[in-house]
């Protein structure tokens, strides 16, 4: 079983201290909401993004679109054995239900993704797509780890140890009811917080740049899928 966190997802609602000012009244008009409501977004937020501590790291929810993207609906995800969390920058923890149909869409996206900051899940009734879990990071790695007498707690971050297609290859398991706990970093600039990344047992380099973390997400469910033999059985 792959499962999959984002940390410090750049997903968020605008914050009290920006919802006074103008250019996010005006945007809020144009798409019939209110202020508080609107997802902060630095394409159509930056200029008063500026006045934000931590702007590097916020307003940047097409990276948690595009891994959503790369993982959901993959032959991984169909056989049942990928689990999907997000883990936001202020410590609140989403559970993706693996058999969602992400829109395609960006712009539905956002309206989705604004309803769930704002409700605690969606849709608000029924089986639900996504919701925010009482649970902090640290106990979510310890339970998924705990599903399996064996597990692998892997953070992928630069400057980890340096690990080819090959070796990644090697480092998974071929059972898939071996545990594996895969953090990948879903903010646009700055460092992994210290208190993130040492939850972590193993960190893995898999390129000497730095790369997105939807085509991280991708390398490391593709191998995966394919030690499992969930790919390229014929
Ligand atoms: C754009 S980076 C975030 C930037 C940030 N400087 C960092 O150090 O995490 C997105 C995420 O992809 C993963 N990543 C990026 N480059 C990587 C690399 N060369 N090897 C392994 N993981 C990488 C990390 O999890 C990283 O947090």
């Amino acid at each position: 079983m792959l499962h999959v966190i984002l940390l410090e997802c750049a997903i968020e609602l605008v914050p009290r201290e920006l919802t006074s000012l103008k250019e996010i009244q005006a945007n809020a008009r144009r798409r019939r909401k209110k202020p508080g409501q609107l997802m902060l977004d630095q394409t159509h937020h930056g200029r008063a993004m500026t006045r934000l501590d931590g702007k590097e790291q916020r307003g940047r929810p097409d990276i948690t679109f595009l891994s959503l993207l790369s993982i959901l609906e993959t032959p991984l995800c169909k056989a049942g054995l990928l689990t999907v969390h997000l883990h936001l920058l202020d410590g609140r923890v989403i559970e993706i239900n693996p058999d969602v149909r992400l829109p395609r869409n960006y712009d539905r996206f956002i309206g989705l993704f604004e309803q769930l900051l704002m409700n605690g899940r969606i849709p608000p009734e029924g089986e639900p797509l996504a919701k925010i879990i009482d649970t902090s990071l640290p106990d979510l790695i310890r339970d998924l780890a705990a599903g399996s007498s064996e597990s692998l707690v892997l953070l992928a971050i630069e400057g980890g140890t340096k690990t080819s297609a090959e070796s990644l290859r090697n480092i998974l398991p071929q059972d898939s009811s071996v545990h594996v706990i895969l953090g990948v970093g879903a903010f646009p600039h700055g460092d992994m917080p210290d208190s993130v990344r040492d939850l972590f047992s193993t960190h893995l380099e898999l390129d000497k740049e730095v790369m997105m973390a939807w085509h991280v997400c991708a390398e490391v469910l593709w191998a995966y899928s394919s030690r499992v033999g969930i790919i390229g059985r014929w």
